[in-house]
């Protein structure tokens, strides 16, 4: 069973129809990809699934069991996580602050006290060098790490990434793709939307891709490289595969 489960999803803003009956999943030790092109209903999914919107149709299932009507706390208290695809970090505290306050957001299941997660974030991701800075001084490298730890401080079961290498250079953008694949590897489930392909391609084991609101293609990065729908809707010249 997949630990987090989107089911004929449709969410309506006025007259547009953001999402369209979209169904997906995704499971815990590995990355999904959620792509497509700007506008097609990413984030808006991402809303739906941690609860800051309500869907008109459709069901959300977070290891079985439906979270649709309930609220965001209630879903990181059960280990939904995301980041924020602009960075929401506090400015005016440092980083180690930061992560402090996200820790103390409740769970239902007992965990390790705050310091030691906090320890256990600022090793993942590397953030000794910079952790006493304040967050509005850091540069989006370094924020978007602390973006991730921040979300790692709540031992999530499920992360919700919305572009988090935006803003990256290429270097930056590798380093990231492989702390993914390594927390994934460590357990965590990952559902990433993101406009860098390759790293796309280069961590995700499964892929979805919207359109307009609607799912078009779900499969393996070489199955939807190959999709034609895929490629006239998104990803124009094919990718090559990473080596
Ligand atoms: N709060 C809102 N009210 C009205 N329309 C909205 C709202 N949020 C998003 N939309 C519209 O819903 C559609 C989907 O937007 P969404 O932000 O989910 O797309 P996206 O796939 O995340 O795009 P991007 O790649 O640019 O981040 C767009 O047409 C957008 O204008
Ligand atoms: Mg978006």
């Amino acid at each position: 069973m997949p630990l987090l489960e989107v089911a004929d999803v449709s969410v309506r803003f006025g007259g547009h129809m953001a999402v369209e009956a979209a169904t997906l999943s995704a499971d815990a030790g590995s990355v999904t990809g959620l792509i497509g092109p700007n506008g097609a209903g990413k984030t808006t999914l991402f809303n739906v699934i941690c609860g800051l919107v309500s869907p008109v149709h459709g069901r959300v299932r977070f290891d079985g069991d439906d979270i649709t009507g309930t609220s965001t706390h209630q879903r990181a208290r059960r280990g939904l996580a995301r980041t924020f695809q602009r960075l929401e970090l506090f400015g005016s505290l440092t980083v180690l602050e930061n992560l402090q306050v996200a820790a103390e957001i409740p769970r239902r299941e007992r965990r390790a006290p705050v310091a030691t997660r906090v320890d256990a974030a600022v090793e993942q991701c590397g953030l000794g060098p910079f952790l006493h800075r304040r967050a509005d001084v850091i540069t989006t490298g370094q924020a978007r790490l602390v973006e991730l730890a921040r979300a790692l401080v709540t031992e999530p079961r499920m992360l919700l990434a919305d572009e988090p290498a935006s803003g990256l250079d290429s270097s930056e953008t590798e380093h990231f793709g492989d702390l993914l694949a390594r927390l994934a590897a460590d357990g965590l489930g990952v559902l990433l939307v993101e406009h860098d392909v390759s790293l796309v391609m280069k961590v995700c084991s499964r892929i979805s891709v919207l359109d307009y609101g609607k799912v078009i293609a779900t499969g393996t990065p070489a199955e939807v490289r190959a999709d034609q729908r895929v490629v006239q809707a998104y990803l124009g010249v094919p990718v090559e595969a990473p080596t």
